[in-house]
């Protein structure tokens, strides 16, 4: 519907129609309004599948949904590293979507992964927001293709489940724009998300509902936002200061005595009516893009979907060890599927995503179909508790055959939405097993599914693990896929995997205290921080290993040298040198040399997934714009690229740059200075212009005849160093150098600082 149209509704409304606009109906829909012709509609979670309650609502999981389709998560659609792959999952929502009659699907979720302990990162994508955002936009513009709203979550800094409706995210200007900000950033820009969920907590203080500077200065008026603004599920705290910070509609509703207090404030005038109509046309335009939109005619085929849930996980499977070339195995040979897991696998996490799955895949089911297979139980999850008789089966099931698959993980009751993790182990049971096991089994491998990482005693004892992640209901076909070289793996950790929890950068404030929670870590986010600390990690972010080798050759940067607003394009050549055909993820880094600033030392700035035959290569291109060499520069509020020498790197992951090389970028932008009587002479001597005016009046005043009599009778010349002296005045502020001019009045000094400031 036309703005104009739009507008003309809302203006033939009454205020108490207004107000309640601005409020669900029900846990899960809008509100219509009748005599207006203003239809009410649904949304649904959402992320990876359809939780449609037709019944009783909630928003924990907690009441039926319909049978639907479970696609992998968001956790295994990362490590895909692949746009197309999460553009498949959007299309595929968005249909499903037409034909529930859901206007608004709640996702994706692409909280940055702050921390391996965060309950729900299961959902979420990444620790890096470039990777996150590039998922993010894939997905959103693929949904609403299909004429659906997504609703990107939690906006923003929602990076923990302990006390996430009460606690405060406080972080720096600079952190939360690169890191926390920038998931979201890029999704916005390129993919206008319909509509957007705020968070339940609050940012330095502000709770997200009402955070004006985040919900409009940032998201609309910088970056071009213009659907409307959801709560989550009970975020809403002041619903006038709210609406005035540019949230829309709180969630969920059936109640009217936040309505009312909305008309109170508008009669009182604390709310001026303006903010309310603006308010209800921006979710207007969007009610009606669906109802407009509608495809009546909708149809999808749930074992169609099924399929492409299979081939989804099979482009996320991370391959993290193979030793020997174990795998792929050969359907001659007998091996022991060992695991709960094996014939009911793990492949999603609890609450407010959880799908009621029509079909699920189990590896064991689709093995003993082509291959050569038995099978022990092992461990039950229901309790972290060993079963002296259940282990005792398995290791002679796995000693009597020639390889082992052990499946194993984290079960529900170690990772779910509302609550966090306390460690990184996987229960003591699983551990065990697969320690017994690899004892009397040379041939032992690790199938994982888990939303996060873990830590794992035995990974020397094995010879090969597979990361399934949460990969969906056909988890098990893909994985048999995988395990037997139907597939090739080609996902890449999309977050690293340290060695303990005592390594991870915010391992000191993770949860908080008393309800605030210090990012202190800063931008040192996951790979950020133990690249820059050159940490040993389990595996890095961006690893995961293939059946097939890749060599990487020919890096070319168009030009040596670029302004800021140009861009540039940087080629490399991939060739497959193994037998038989694979996909490789090329990963681009940018690092700043030197700088005045502390950054980490190298930030994904692109990345393309390629298919190559055995012997073919190809040659990835990438174009670099400023940003992929900005930080964010908290003296003038914006984007800052500094001048001087950057490194382009291209990896394999993280820690593995196989090629690199410089480029000098000229910035465009300058910090305004203002100098003060605490200005360093440090400051002043780093600016050519500035140097001059300072060393014209040190001569002057004959300073360097000052500093010398000063070293004299600091105890005799020559005990005071060149480099001391030199070093105490690079810190020393203007106001004291008078030390070393006896002759400086103070009026002389403010001639000084007013020379330097150009006037
Ligand atoms: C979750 C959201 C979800 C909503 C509705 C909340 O508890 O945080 O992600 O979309 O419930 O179920």
């Amino acid at each position: 519907m036309e703005i104009s149209k739009v507008k003309e509704l809302v203006a033939g409304m009454t205020l108490e129609e207004k107000a309640s606009l601005c409020s669900g109906l029900d846990f899960w829909h809008t509100k219509g309004v009748e005599r207006m012709g203003i239809p009410s509609v649904m949304v649904s979670d959402g992320p990876h599948g359809l939780r449609k309650q037709e019944k009783r609502g909630d928003h924990l999981g907690l009441n039926d949904s319909i049978k639907a389709v479970c696609f992998p998560a968001g956790c295994a659609i990362a490590a895909g590293f692949s746009r197309k792959t999460a553009a498949r999952l959007g299309e595929l929502l968005g249909e499903e979507c037409q034909v529930e009659n859901i206007s608004t699907i709640l996702g994706p979720a692409m909280n940055i992964k702050r921390s391996p302990l965060c309950g729900r990162n299961f959902e979420y994508y990444s620790e890096d927001p470039f990777l996150a955002a590039e998922i993010g936009t894939a997905y959103v513009n693929a949904v609403q293709s299909r004429n659906v709203g997504t609703s990107p979550k939690h906006f923003m800094a929602n990076n923990q489940e302990y006390h996430r409706m009460t606690s405060s995210s406080d972080m720096d200007e600079r952190t939360a724009r690169e890191i926390y900000l920038a998931a979201f950033e890029g999704m916005v820009k390129n993919a206008k998300p319909w509509t957007i969920m705020n968070s339940y907590n609050k940012l330095n203080g502000t709770y997200l509902c009402e955070n004006k500077e985040i919900l409009t200065d940032v998201l609309r008026k910088e970056w071009g936002f213009d659907g409307y603004v959801m709560t989550d599920w009970g975020a809403m705290n002041r619903r006038v200061e709210a609406l005035k910070a540019g949230c829309n509609l709180e969630m969920p509703g059936g109640s009217s005595v936040t309505d009312a207090q909305i008309v109170q404030a508008v009669k009182d005038g604390e709310l001026e009516e303006m903010v309310l109509d603006q308010s209800c046309e921006e979710l207007l335009h969007i009610v009606f893009r669906y109802v407009e939109n509608r495809k009546e005619d909708a149809l999808f085929d749930r074992e169609k979907d099924h399929e492409a849930a299979r081939e989804l996980e099979e482009e996320c499977i991370v391959l993290l060890k193979n030793e020997g070339d174990i795998l792929p195995l050969s359907k001659e040979k007998k091996v022991a599927l060992i695991g709960k897991y094996a014939a009911a696998p793990r492949y999603q996490g609890d609450g407010s995503s959880h799908i009621n799955s029509f079909r699920v895949d189990s590896a064991l089911e689709t093995l003993k179909e082509w291959a050569d297979v038995v099978y022990a139980q092992g461990y039950d999850d229901a309790e972290d508790v060993i079963d002296e008789a259940m282990l005792r089966e398995a290791v002679e099931t796995a000693r009597n055959a020639e390889a082992a698959v052990i499946f194993a993980g984290l079960p529900d009751s170690f990772e779910s939405e509302g609550y966090d993790r306390k460690h990184l182990r996987m229960p003591d049971c699983q551990n065990r097993l697969i320690e017994e096991v690899a004892k009397v089994q040379p041939n032992t491998i690790v199938v994982l599914h888990n939303g996060a990482p873990v830590e794992m005693p035995w990974i020397a004892e094995v010879k090969a693990v597979v990361e399934a992640y949460l990969g969906g209901q056909a988890v098990g076909s893909a994985v048999a896929n995988v395990l037997y070289g139907k597939v090739n793996p080609s996902g890449r950790l999309p977050e690293t995997f340290p060695l303990r929890l005592q390594d991870t950068p915010c391992y000191l404030n993770y949860g908080g205290e008393r309800d605030k929670v210090i990012y202190s870590e800063g931008v040192f986010v996951g790979y950020r921080y133990y690249e820059s600390r050159e940490m040993p990690v389990l595996f890095p972010f961006g690893y995961g290993l293939s059946y097939t080798t890749f060599a990487y050759s020919n890096l070319t940067i168009e030009k040596d040298s670029i302004q800021e607003s140009e861009t540039v394009k940087i080629t490399v050549d991939v060739t497959n040198t193994g037998t038989c055909m694979g996909k490789e993820v090329v990963q681009l880094y940018v690092g700043k040399k030197g700088g005045s600033i502390v950054r980490p030392i190298r930030e994904l700035r692109a990345f393309d997934k390629i298919e190559l035959n055995p012997g073919e290569t190809k040659t990835v291109e990438f174009t670099l714009d400023s940003r992929a060499f900005a930080y964010w520069e908290t003296e003038i509020h914006d984007w800052f690229v500094e001048s001087g020498a950057y490194e382009i790197q291209i990896g394999r992951s993280a820690s593995e740059i196989i090629l690199s090389k410089e480029i000098r970028v000229e910035g465009e932008k300058t910090i305004p200075k203002v100098y003060t009587r605490n200005s360093t002479v440090g400051e002043v001597m780093a600016d050519p212009k500035s140097r001059r005016i300072l060393e014209a009046m040190g001569k002057e005043m004959n300073m360097g005849e000052s500093i010398a009599a000063m070293a004299d009778s600091q105890g005799g010349a020559g005990v005071i160093s060149k480099e001391m002296v030199a070093a105490m005045m690079e810190g020393m502020p203007l106001r004291s150098v008078m030390m070393f001019m006896p002759g400086l009045k103070p009026e002389m000094l403010e001639q000084l600082i007013n020379a330097l400031n150009g006037k």
